[in-house]
């Protein structure tokens, strides 16, 4: 049975203090038996003022970004391999912000997504169509091109694919749970012709406890990757219990 998971992509918001008392939110509100399908992506600054305020939790923790090498002369970047030994379970790769502001490309995602796997790091690889592409019909094509080339040589079976539309993205847009349903039965197909569609599949974009119940209740929609409501403990809180409450195959 593929895996339910949610995950918190903080972007570049909470230092270390902020970080802490969130930690302190949330385990009142969380039950236990929920923690160990939910991941957390601070600022890679904030990776261990996190780890130790989750210490005591299945929580884990990720990192938002790396590069394809372990060690060397790159100044700025963030080593795959020392995230593994900080703790960290997850990276993730490809995100539209990463896409669209800083020159990713799906040929350097699947350079960082095979390092991360070398390095034990399960790749939580972004893929989406922004609004033009979705307008001009491209969004299949899209799809198919960044899961093709991005996913290039790499292990299916150590990978989460969080389906980003990018028009969704901080706009307070919202795809409809049909809209998702559509994209992420496409991309689970896509997978199942390179040969492994058991691949947690989460969609992000404008999600907040209101949608999360409907998008959930679809059949290819395995759990999601949360902005700006994974911000405040109580909201990203009630978003996990929508979903981890109901196993996916009840959906199916
Ligand atoms: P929002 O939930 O703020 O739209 O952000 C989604 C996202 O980019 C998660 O990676």
């Amino acid at each position: 049975m593929r895996q339910r998971i949610i995950a918190a992509n903080w972007k570049m918001y909470k230092n270390p203090q902020e970080t802490r008392s969130f930690c302190e939110s949330l385990r009142k509100l969380l039950p236990i038996h929920m923690e160990k399908n939910i991941f957390i992506f601070p600022q890679s600054i904030c990776i261990e003022t996190l780890k130790v305020a989750l210490a005591s939790t299945n929580i884990k923790v990720g990192a938002q970004n790396c590069y394809f090498e372990n060690e060397g002369a790159f100044t700025g970047e963030v080593s795959p391999q020392t995230l593994f030994h900080m703790g960290c379970s997850s990276v993730l790769v490809g995100h539209s912000e990463r896409r669209q502001l800083f020159g990713e490309t799906n040929e350097s995602c699947q350079k960082k997504i095979l390092k991360a796997q070398e390095n034990k790091l399960i790749p939580m690889y972004c893929v989406g169509e922004t609004l033009e592409e979705r307008k001009s019909n491209k969004t299949f094509e899209v799809l198919e091109t960044q899961i093709q080339e991005g996913l290039k040589d790499a292990d299916l079976k150590k990978l989460i694919i969080a389906y980003e539309p990018v028009w969704a993205i901080g706009t307070g847009e919202v795809a409809t749970p049909d809209i998702a349903q559509e994209a992420h039965e496409f991309i689970r197909n896509t997978l199942k012709r390179l040969g492994n569609d058991d691949v947690a599949l989460l969609y992000g974009g404008s999600v907040k406890p209101e949608n999360a119940g409907l998008l959930a209740a679809k059949a290819d929609i395995d759990g999601f990757l949360v902005g700006g409501a994974s911000l405040k403990a109580d909201s990203f809180s009630e978003i996990c219990k929508t979903n981890l409450t109901r196993p996916v195959d009840a959906a199916r």
